[in-house]
C-alpha cells in the first residue's frame, strides 16, 4: 500500500467505494495526485492500531476522510454503531494524521445544526445536532479540532451521486406512482458529489487556510422544489405535491432549515442537476 512519487502529494482517501469516494479518488488521480483508496475491507476506521498503521506506512500528504455511517434514520436506533464510526473512526483518523503530519479533510453536514436560523449558515454558528446522525458527525468535527491541527472540516448537504443511493434517483423510481408527495417545508441545498470533489481538491490545491467550510450547491431550495426540478429536467410528466413535514414523519428529526453560506465556492445547484442529468446512465 506504499505510494509512488506524485509531485502534487499522496492522498490516502477512507471510504473510497462510497457515493462520494467512487467520483473523488479518479478526480483527485486527474488532479495530479497519487491516490491511495481504501474502505472497510482494508482499512476499518473503528480499528485503532489498523489506523495507526495504514497510515503510518502510506504517510499521505493529505488524508481526505469519507467513511462514515450514513444512514440518518436508522442511527436512531443505532447509535452505538454511528459514535463508534463517526466519532471514534474519525478519532482515529485525526490521531493518525495528526503522528504523520498529514493533513486531514473531514467531510461534515448541515445536521450538525438545528435549523433555527432564517439565515443562511455560517461555519461559525452555533452547531445543535437534531439527531443521532448529525450528533455523531458533530463529534467527529469535535475530534478533528482536537486532535489534528493540519485540518479542512467540509460541511456539505443533501448529496446525490452516480455512484451512490439518492434522492434524485429515488425521485426518478417513484415517478410511475399516480400520487406522489414530497415535504415542501424542509429547505437545503442539493450537491453534486463532483461539485463537492471539486471543491476539495481546490482546498488542498491552495493550500487554504486550515478551519471549517461550508462546500455546498448554491442557491436552495425544499425536497418538493428538488423533485419537481428533478422532473422538470428529465421531462417527466408526475402527480407532484407539496406535503409537510408531519405527514411524511421519519425515524429522525430532521432541520427545517439547512441552507448554508457556501461563499460562492460551488455554482447552482440547478445547474449541477442538469449535468448529472446529461451523464446519467439508466
Ligand atoms: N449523503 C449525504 O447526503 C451526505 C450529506 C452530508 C454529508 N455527508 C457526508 O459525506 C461523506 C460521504 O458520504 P457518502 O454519501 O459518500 O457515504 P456512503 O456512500 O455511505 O459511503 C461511506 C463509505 O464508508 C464506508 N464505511 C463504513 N464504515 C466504515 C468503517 N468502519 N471503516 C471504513 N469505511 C467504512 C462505507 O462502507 P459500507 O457501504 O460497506 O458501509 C462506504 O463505502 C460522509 O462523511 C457523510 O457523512 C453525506
Amino acid at each position: 500500500m506504499s505510494a509512488d512519487f506524485s509531485e502534487f502529494g499522496t492522498v490516502l482517501v477512507t471510504g473510497a467505494n462510497g457515493m462520494l469516494g467512487q467520483d473523488l479518488c479518479p478526480m483527485l488521480e486527474d488532479s495530479g495526485y497519487e491516490v491511495i483508496e481504501t474502505d472497510i475491507d482494508n482499512l476499518d476506521i473503528t480499528n485503532e492500531i489498523q489506523t495507526r498503521n495504514v497510515i503510518s506506512d502510506v504517510k499521505p500528504d493529505y488524508v481526505i476522510h469519507c467513511a462514515a455511517y450514513t444512514n440518518v434514520d436508522k442511527a436512531e436506533e443505532e447509535q452505538e454503531k454511528a459514535e463508534l464510526i463517526n466519532a471514534k473512526g474519525t478519532e482515529n483518523i485525526a490521531k493518525a494524521c495528526n503522528a504523520n503530519n498529514s493533513c486531514l479533510v473531514y467531510i461534515s453536514t448541515d445536521y450538525v445544526f438545528d435549523g433555527t436560523k432564517n439565515s443562511p449558515y455560517e461555519p461559525d454558528d452555533m452547531t445543535n445536532p437534531l439527531g443521532v446522525y448529525g450528533l455523531t458527525k458533530f463529534h467527529g468535527e469535535q475530534a478533528v479540532q482536537k486532535y489534528c491541527p493540519k485540518h479542512y472540516i467540509t460541511r456539505t448537504s443533501w448529496l446525490y451521486g452516480h455512484h451512490g443511493k439518492n434522492f434524485v434517483e429515488t425521485m426518478i423510481s417513484l415517478a410511475d406512482k399516480p400520487e406522489l408527495k414530497v415535504v415542501n417545508d424542509q429547505v437545503g441545498c442539493p450537491t453534486w458529489t463532483v461539485d463537492l470533489s471539486d471543491a476539495i481538491i481546490s482546498l488542498i490545491d491552495e493550500n487554504a487556510d486550515y478551519g471549517i467550510y461550508h462546500t455546498c450547491g448554491g442557491g436552495n431550495t425544499s425536497w418538493y422544489g428538488f423533485a419537481k426540478e428533478i422532473f422538470d429536467q428529465m421531462h417527466m410528466d408526475v402527480n407532484l405535491f407539496p406535503c409537510t413535514t408531519e405527514e411524511y414523519p421519519r425515524p429522525a428529526k430532521r432541520p427545517k432549515y439547512s441552507i448554508m453560506d457556501n461563499q460562492g465556492c460551488l455554482r447552482d445547484w440547478k445547474l449541477a442537476l442538469k449535468e448529472y442529468i446529461e451523464l446519467r446512465v439508466e
